[in-house]
């Protein structure tokens, strides 16, 4: 069941459910129209997220962040560190969730494609 959660704005939306599809290194709504893309490096220790899509109808809600949450509880869980190649990542999600921070790969913040 979906559960909701207050925005800063005041507005309750619903917090989507986020599917891990591990064959194409990706995190992704149900319906699959909105999701972020990764690159396993270093033998598999570091996950690259090099990518974030929300469709146009749904963006500003939250969405991309929710996929984000769900990428790094996934990398802390698995011991893994991320490279926030992605835009959103860096420069959007990372500076208002930096808590995260500690899951960050120290060596290069963001990959070279
Ligand atoms: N880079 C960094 N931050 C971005 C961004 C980008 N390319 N595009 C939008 N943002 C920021 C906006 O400033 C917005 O801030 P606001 O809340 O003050 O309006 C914030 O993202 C919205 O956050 P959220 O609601 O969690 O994101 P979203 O669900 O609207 O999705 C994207 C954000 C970037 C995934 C979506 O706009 C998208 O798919 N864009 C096209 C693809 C793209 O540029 N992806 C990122 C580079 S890989």
């Amino acid at each position: 069941m979906a559960e909701s959660s207050r925005r800063e704005k005041g507005a309750e939306v619903e917090v989507p459910k986020i599917v891990w599809n591990e064959r194409q290194q990706k995190f992704e709504t149900e319906d699959k129209e909105a999701y972020l893309q990764y690159v396993m490096r270093k033998d598999g220790k570091v996950m690259d997220i090099v990518h974030t899509f929300v469709p146009r109808s749904k963006r500003g809600l939250g969405l991309a962040s929710h996929l984000c949450v769900s990428a790094f509880t996934h990398a802390k869980s698995h011991t893994l560190s991320v490279i926030p190649t992605c835009s959103y990542v860096s420069d959007t999600f990372l500076p208002r969730n930096p808590s995260w921070n500690s899951v960050v790969h120290s060596d290069d913040l963001k990959s070279n494609i």
